[in-house]
């Protein structure tokens, strides 16, 4: 999300007149847009600040800015912690962005925090800032209402609201005219997506028929919106792609009860089994937190269980980390030792890359289309690119060029990658 919102913040700079530094040496502004989802998110941009202090003493001219989140969260306070910062933006006042540094460059220091109900940049063509040329970022919607208990999003994004199905679709085919070849459509809870009378599934069908060969993928969906609907739509369009993203967050109900997260188990289990009828062949992947308010050995037990049930393809796991102004940070102590929560998310780690590895191994001897990416980094007479499942396959380069399609077999694997050799 972050990636895509720094994209829209290059075109609204460059409309403006600015370009981009060739290094930080040369530059008038540093941006750093930021995340608050977890403490150590903020103490690495904290960190990055405090670095930047020596360029600043090496070139008198730079002023560094905060966007995102952690401005949002922090607003003018975050200048009176960190000196040397001299304007903070939260991420619905990137329109203002312009006046915010004319107004630093005379000598100020400024707050535009402001949450809108209704911006979404719809009218804004991103400028595609670190892309490959073959695969970018649409955002859809903007901000979260769920209010999970632990969550400081909804605080820092505010209220969800949709962007007109048109500029996304207008948007998906500029890209493919360009020669891109993959989509990934981002919202908090893309399920949610509505904008007059077009829903996410009828959103996802207007821009798979933008070409049979632009991949569409799509992050991130809430396990209790999940529709029938929006999977049948998936299977009929081979081009979106067999990969489902549905964050679980614990496997046991009364900690899903206390995360505010509207869902039990059975529920998620049941919406496993219905993208498995529809998608015998999509990969599903997901985030969890270990080590939540009152959590006990059973809870975490409950989770692994869940795991070993589900097998999923891939897992980004956290500890839990208190947010100031949640639910969870008023009403519910944080009450598991740092150690603990370190020892239960190695389990789980330990866990997953073990399921990660059987399901890999499980891939030898499948042939899939893989959408080349570039260069491998290991190696220069290696290729990678990604099947529709999302996995990583690595394999020699032959006469291979990036942003095509070919087919590949796999051969091998590690945890996190799938080795392989052209078919043809
Ligand atoms: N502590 C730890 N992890 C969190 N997440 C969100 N808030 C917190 C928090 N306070 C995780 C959730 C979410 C992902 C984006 O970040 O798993 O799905
Ligand atoms: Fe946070 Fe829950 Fe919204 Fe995801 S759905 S952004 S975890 S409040």
């Amino acid at each position: 999300m972050n990636f895509a919102d720094s994209e829209v913040v290059g075109a609204i700079l460059r409309d403006a007149g600015h370009c981009l530094a060739e290094s930080v040496d040369g530059a008038d502004f540093v941006l750093i847009n930021t995340c608050a989802i977890r403490d150590n998110a903020e103490q690495r941009v904290r960190h990055r600040v405090r670095e930047l202090r020596a360029q600043q003493g090496r070139n008198k001219r730079l002023r560094i800015g905060i966007l995102g989140c952690m401005a949002e969260r922090l607003q003018s306070r975050l200048m009176a912690e960190e000196d040397n910062v001299s304007f903070v933006c939260g991420p619905d006042s990137y329109r203002r962005l312009p006046q915010l540094m004319a107004q630093v460059r005379e000598g100020q220091r400024g707050a535009e925090v402001e949450l809108s109900t209704t911006e979404t940049y719809a009218d804004i063509e991103p400028v595609r800032l670190a892309s490959n040329g073959i695969s970018a970022y649409i955002s859809i919607m903007r901000g979260c209402q769920n209010y999970c208990s632990y969550c400081v999003v909804p605080y820092t994004r505010g209220r969800e609201r949709s962007r007109d199905p048109q500029t996304i679709v207008a948007e998906a085919r500029g890209l493919f005219e360009r020669g891109y070849k993959e989509v990934t459509l981002l919202g908090q809870n893309v399920n949610s997506y509505r904008f007059d009378n077009v829903g996410f599934p009828e959103l996802m069908a207007m821009v798979a028929e933008v070409s049979s060969l632009l991949r569409v993928r799509f992050a991130t969906s809430h396990p209790k919106d999940l529709s029938n609907e929006l999977l049948e739509v998936m299977a009929r369009y081979p081009n979106i792609c067999r990969c489902i993203h549905l964050p679980v967050q614990s496997g046991s109900n009364r900690m899903l009860k206390l995360m505010n997260r509207k869902y039990t188990v059975e529920w998620y289990l049941d919406r496993m089994a219905a993208i498995r009828h529809y998608m015998p062949d999509c990969s599903i992947t997901t985030d969890v937190i270990a080590g939540f308010c009152s959590e006990t050995l059973e809870d975490h037990e409950a989770t692994l269980e869940l795991f070993r049930k589900v097998r999923y393809d891939y897992a980004y796991m956290f500890k839990y980390s208190q947010r100031e102004g949640t639910y969870a940070a008023k009403h519910l102590p944080d009450d598991i030792a740092d150690e603990e929560k370190t020892r239960r998310l190695n389990e789980i780690i330990a866990l997953q890359g073990q399921i990660a590895l059987e399901n890999n191994r499980q891939e030898v001897g499948r042939e899939y289309e893989v959408l080349v990416e570039g260069e491998s980094h290991r190696s220069k007479e290696q290729l990678f690119g990604r099947n529709s499942q999302n996995k990583v396959l690595v394999f020699d380069r032959r006469d291979a060029v990036p942003g095509t399609y070919r087919k590949v077999k796999v051969t091998d694997c590690t945890a996190a990658t799938l080795i392989g050799e052209l078919c043809d």
